[in-house]
């Protein structure tokens, strides 16, 4: 590790308040955390095409591509987990900072891990959505087949299966992914950005 004292960041100039005014609405990162299979990337680009029809400046970060790239060398043990989201929350963190609305999508099992990324942001700029889904209905629903082999032991420490996954306490939002339909669930989270004034620039 290395030292952090002698590493001295510059400071520009230009504001993210600066870079909010010129697209006109606020940044902030959408966190989806959900069981796999719950429905949460599904969601998260849903919600960005409305967001982007309404003028928005939007990014996707998803589970499956993030692994391929900027975090490769990282597998599924609570550590590496733990890396995985530290990394995400650094990079979504970037993104409020240029002015954009970050939606994430990753299972994120652990609180401590979610409460971190959190942590990093100012008051607001997070916005937790809990992907609700009973495991039953995944594992049904079983889009990617590795449940399946998660069950034959293929797969080692599947999240729901022999891995745990820790519920959001207090979420900003709920959605039900098996009770509503997806244009509901987007209505929801359209709705509570509209209501809490993240479209539009504070004066
Ligand atoms: S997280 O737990 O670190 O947040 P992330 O969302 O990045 O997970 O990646 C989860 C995706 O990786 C799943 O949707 C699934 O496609 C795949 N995957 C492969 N192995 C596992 C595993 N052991 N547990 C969970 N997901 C896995």
């Amino acid at each position: 590790m290395i030292d952090q004292k002698f590493i001295i960041p510059h400071k520009g100039r230009v504001t993210k308040r600066e870079r909010q005014k010129l697209k006109g609405h606020r940044s902030a990162i959408i966190w989806f955390t959900g069981l796999s299979g719950s429905g949460k990337s599904t969601l998260a680009h849903s919600v960005e095409e409305r967001l982007i029809s309404l003028g928005i400046h939007t990014y996707v970060l998803d589970g499956d591509n993030v692994r391929r790239g900027l975090n490769r060398d990282l597998g599924f043990s609570a550590e590496d987990r733990k890396e995985n989201i530290r990394r995400i929350g650094e990079v979504a963190k970037l993104f409020v900072d240029a002015g954009i609305i970050v939606l994430s999508a990753f299972i994120s099992p652990y609180r401590e891990d979610r409460k971190f990324v959190r942590s990093i942001v100012e008051e607001g700029e997070f916005i937790e959505v809990y992907v609700k889904c009973p495991l039953e209905v995944c594992e049904q629903r079983d889009v990617k087949g590795l449940y399946k082999k998660a069950r034959e032991g293929i797969i080692k420490n599947f999240t729901g299966i022999d891995d745990p996954y820790e519920e959001p306490e207090n979420p900003e939002i709920i959605v039900e992914t098996d009770k509503e339909s997806l244009e509901e669930s987007v209505n929801k989270i359209i709705n509570y950005l509209k209501e809490n004034r993240y479209l539009e620039v504070e004066s």
